[in-house]
Formats: structure tokens, sequence, C-alpha cells
């Protein structure tokens, strides 16, 4: 990537990585088709998909971003290490298939590198609707002495994850299952909102006490995906980095608002429309607090980018990640590039420098990725960045969209190119 690029222009926003990663198992519930549009051409969604075709379902895309997903005759609940190790979202086969069929078995989902992912609170819920749960050899075993019922679950901590799992097997329970201190982000809603297009009765989504009444049958269902919320604010953190101009189009803007908002302190001009947001910057970039919280607070995947942004701040900003252990492997790739950042556990100081420069550089994880496309936009000189198979399980088309943002931007193909585990 070549520097010193200010963007301009539209960007259109693909549809949500972490609504369409739990929809795709979802479907594993339904008697009949399901029709998915606004699916993100990411490569986490081809490897779910293939994921689905293992287990027998007819899995066939109508057009790039829509799918036909039909899984009534799935003939074996099975998620294998070769593919579960590619992403952590493989592990919502998990729910969806005791709710279909009462037992599943998936390979544990692979390493990751934001820190310690335990998955207690899943388990948690499993055990409490009856299921039991046990892990031989990386594999998690589920199996049901009697039948799948529904029950009174408080998470310990909030768990994006665990409260998708636990709403995909308790759809099927028998009886009505309560959810305390469920996850609120709109992903969670979008999934709720699918599951009851399916003809399941989830109440409450987006709030922190989900109610679940049990149905008999789930059916197939016609659906389409959120905007991506992440890619939205990495776009709209680009164009303020950047000194640009850009319209980021097809987003919802209630859930840009964390993120429109400390736009704003750091001295961009956000504008809301409907289905749309212009962000520029004329002025200098300001410093920040920056603390990453549960919804509706900052999400902890726009620090990586934000932080990227505030390397070039007129003065000090304090970052605090308040939900993964690690979250700041990507500082000492800014630091090649100039970047002046003291870690101290979960808390980044980042003193603003003046520019960057070009370096070469690896993406250690997929936003970490995103930060570091957005300061090689600002640095200059080029910018080579290694590993981008990390964005390119979460951002569709990225190469693409940034160029049509004026970014000299190219993909270059190497050889033994391996998917990590990951997000
Ligand atoms: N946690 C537990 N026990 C559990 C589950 C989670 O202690 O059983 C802890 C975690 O260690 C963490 C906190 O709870 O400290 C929150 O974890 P959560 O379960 O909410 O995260 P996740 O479901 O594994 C999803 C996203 C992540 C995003 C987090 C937080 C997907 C596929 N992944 O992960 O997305 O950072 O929620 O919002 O939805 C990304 O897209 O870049 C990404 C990492």
């Amino acid at each position: 990537m070549q520097g010193d690029t200010r963007l301009t222009g539209q960007v259109n926003i693909g549809g949500a990585k972490n609504a369409v990663v739990a929809i795709i198992p979802a479907t594993i519930l339904a008697k009949g088709k399901c029709v998915i549009h606004n699916v993100p051409n990411i490569s986490d969604v081809s490897i779910l998909l293939r994921m689905l075709s293992e287990m027998g379902a007819n899995v066939r895309f109508h057009s790039k971003r829509t799918v036909e997903i039909d899984a009534s005759n799935i003939i074996n609940p099975f998620v294998s290490y070769e593919l579960a190790r590619h992403l952590r979202a493989s592990y919502y086969f998990l729910g969806a298939l005791i709710g279909r069929c009462g037992h599943a078995s998936v390979s544990m989902p692979g390493g990751c590198s934001l820190g310690v992912r335990p998955i207690d609170q899943h388990i948690k819920g499993f055990e409490c609707l009856g299921s039991s749960v046990s892990i031989d050899h990386g594999v998690i075993n589920t199996s049901l002495k009697q039948e799948l019922i529904g029950s009174h679950v408080y998470f310990d901590v909030v768990s994006v994850g665990a409260t998708i799992n636990v709403m995909l097997a308790a759809v099927r329970a028998k009886g009505l299952t309560i959810l305390e201190n469920a996850a609120k982000e709109p992903h969670i809603v979008d999934l709720a909102n699918f599951l009851n297009t399916m003809g399941a009765d989830v109440r409450g989504a987006g709030t922190d006490v989900i109610k679940i009444h049990g149905v008999d049958i789930i059916r197939g269902a016609e659906y389409t995906i959120i905007p991506d919320q992440i890619e939205a604010g990495t776009y709209m953190i680009a164009a303020a980095a950047t000194g640009g101009d850009v319209l980021v189009k097809n987003v919802i803007p209630k859930h840009m608002e964390s993120i429109s908002n400390k736009l704003v302190r750091a001295g961009a001009i956000v504008e809301e429309y409907d289905e749309s947001i212009r962000v520029r910057r004329e002025g200098p970039i300001l410093p920040a607090t920056i603390k990453t919280m549960t919804h509706p607070g900052f999400p902890t995947d726009m620090q990586p980018q934000f932080t990227s942004m505030l390397t070039l701040a007129e003065g000090t900003s304090v970052i605090t990640e308040g939900i993964w252990d690690s979250r700041f492997r990507y500082v000492d790739e800014l630091a090649r590039m100039g970047a002046n950042i003291q870690v101290d556990g979960k808390v980044a100081v980042v003193q603003g420098v003046k520019r960057l420069t070009g370096a070469p550089v690896k993406a250690t994880d997929l936003r970490a990725g995103a930060a570091l496309m957005i300061a090689a936009l600002t640095a200059s000189g080029e910018t080579e960045i290694e590993d981008i198979f990390h964005i390119e399980r979460g951002y569709e088309d990225v190469v693409d969209k940034f160029r049509a943002l004026g970014a000299s931007i190219k993909r270059i193909e190497t050889p033994d190119v391996e998917i990590s585990p990951a997000l």
C-alpha cells in the first residue's frame, strides 16, 4: 500500500460477520430451506458453509451475496478439527446441533490471539438445559439424558458467544428458558430475529434478559443480514485518519453511535443520514480516552483501528481494553511504522507523532490487520502487510473497496498461505 492517501468517495458496507457466523449454523435447526441475503463475501462464511456441506446440508449460492441452505437431511452432526480450527464461530454448531438432534461433537476452535478464551459459560448454559458436556481429545461432545428442558441461566460474564450458543439450543427446549446477564450486541438481536422468522419465540434480545419459549418445529425462512457495524466503523476511522471525506453507505447509524461519538471527540465531522454516515476531517486529530466495553459501549473490535488513528493525534491518548486480556499485539507492528505507544497490561498510552512511515508489517489478527491498513494509508511511503488472510476473514473485497476510495493498494499472492485459527 502507498501512504499519504486521502480517502474520498463512497463505500458500501456488507453483511455483519458476527451475525452471519451465528445465522449460518442456526439454519441447521430448520426443517426446510433457508435463503439468506446480504451474506458477506469473507472466508469465515466459506468455511462455515463447508462445515454444513460436510454434515450433509445442501448449500447453493443464488448470487454472490444470497445463499440457500437446506439442512433438512443432515447425516453427520460433527465438525472436524480440520475446519473448526479456522474460526471461533465453529462452536455455534454445538448449540444448533443440540437444538436439532440433542447431541453434537465439535472440535475445539483453534488457538486464539486475544488472550484466554474460555467456554465455561457455554457449557454452563448447555448443562442448565439438561445436556451433558465433555471434552475428549480436543472434541466437545454433548449428549442428552432425557429431553432438552427450558431453564434459568445466569451468565457470570457477559459473553456474546455463550448467549448465542445457548439461545440456539433453547429455541427447541421444552418450556421457558431465561438468559440473564445476556450480551446485547446487534448480532444477538439479528440472530433472534432470524430465529423468530423461522418460528422460534425469542423475546428481549438486545436487553440483558432474553426469554425463549421452546417450540416443536423450526421451519425454513428468508432473511437479510444486518450491515456490519465493525466494517462500517473501520471505513469511518480510515476516512478520519486520512483527513478524507467518505460516505459510508448501508449502515444502521444507531449501531454506530459509540464510534461516531469518539470520532467527533477526535476531531472528525460526522453526519448521520437514514442509512449512511458521512465522515470527514479538516482540523487536526485530537487525543482521546477510550475504554472498550460490551454493547452499547465502545466495541473492542474497533479498538486497534482507533488506536491506529490516535498515533497521529496532537497529544496523548489512553486506551483501556475492557474485554480481552491481550489485544495490543499489533502495537509492535505500529511501532515499526514510527508510532509511540506504551502498553501496560490492558492499558495503552499513545503519544501522537507527526507522521508514520511505511514499513513491512504483519497482521496478527483480523482487527489488527485493519489497524495496519489504516496506518499504511496515512504513512509516508510504502507498507507491505503480511498475513492478510486474517483481514480477509472479516472484510469483504477490502482491496477493491479501499482502492475505490482512492487508495493505492495491491494484493500480492504468496505461496503456502495458511488460514490460521481465529476470532
Ligand atoms: N468469556 C468467559 N467465558 C466464556 C465466554 C467468554 O469468561 O464462556 C469471557 C472472554 O474471555 C472475554 C469475555 O467473556 O473476556 C467476552 O467474550 P465473548 O464470549 O463475548 O466473545 P466471543 O463470543 O468469543 C465475540 C466476537 C469477537 C468480539 C467479542 C466481544 C464473534 C465470532 N466474535 O467473541 O469478535 O471481540 O465477541 O465483542 O462473534 C472480531 O470480530 O474481531 C472479534 C474478535
